[in-house]
């Protein structure tokens, strides 16, 4: 059996391993304290919880001024994975939604972004079809290995008429 629970600082080192074992992008120890210590509520995990391993988080954040410039309060999905054993059970889809519930109520964002690889289906499949996100931009080579990067956004309130 799987929970989904709000990460804990003792989390975080757990959550960097699964994040190494899913993606090409990683981040240093002290990236994901400074998400844990500023934005807590905002990160959550899915811990198996016979073995007690964590097997999925998504690590998430708040910005203020957008790519445009404008003033305006909204979410950030930095990381999201799930390990191979403990795909395809709808856990990211919970992680997701529990970190979009936060950003909505908590932190009152107009929307979330995130980047995605132009060939995630997976990720695509979950971002488009089921959490309704729209893809916003195209970054071209926004990843090391030049690969192109959807920037996509959800919108929890009215889209300004320019966006
Ligand atoms: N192919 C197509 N669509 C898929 C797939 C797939 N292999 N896997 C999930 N989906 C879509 C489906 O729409 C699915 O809904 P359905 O089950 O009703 O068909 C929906 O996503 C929800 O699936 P979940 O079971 O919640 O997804 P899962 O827990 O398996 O995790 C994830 C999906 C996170 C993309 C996983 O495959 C993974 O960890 N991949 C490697 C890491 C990764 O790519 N992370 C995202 C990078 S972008 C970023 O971090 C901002």
């Amino acid at each position: 059996m799987v929970s989904i629970r709000r990460a804990e600082m003792q989390d975080l080192q757990h959550m960097q391993h699964c994040n190494l074992w899913c993606l090409p992008e990683n981040y240093t120890y002290k990236y994901y304290l400074y998400h844990g210590m500023v934005w807590q509520s905002l990160l959550y995990v899915a811990e198996d919880i016979n073995s007690g391993r964590i097997v999925g988080y998504v690590l998430a954040k708040q910005d203020e001024e957008d790519e445009e410039g404008t003033k305006l309060e909204h979410g950030h999905i930095t990381s999201l994975s799930v390990l191979r054993t403990h795909r395809k059970l709808g856990l990211a889809n919970k992680v997701m939604q529990s970190t979009h519930r936060d950003m909505d109520k908590i932190f009152e964002s107009h929307y979330v972004s995130l980047h995605v690889r132009v060939s995630n289906r997976a990720a695509l499949g979950l971002y488009r079809d089921k959490l309704g996100y729209e893809t916003f931009d195209t970054e071209e080579k926004y990843y090391a290995d030049d690969e192109n990067a959807y920037n996509m956004r959800k919108w929890f309130r009215k889209k300004p008429e320019k966006q």
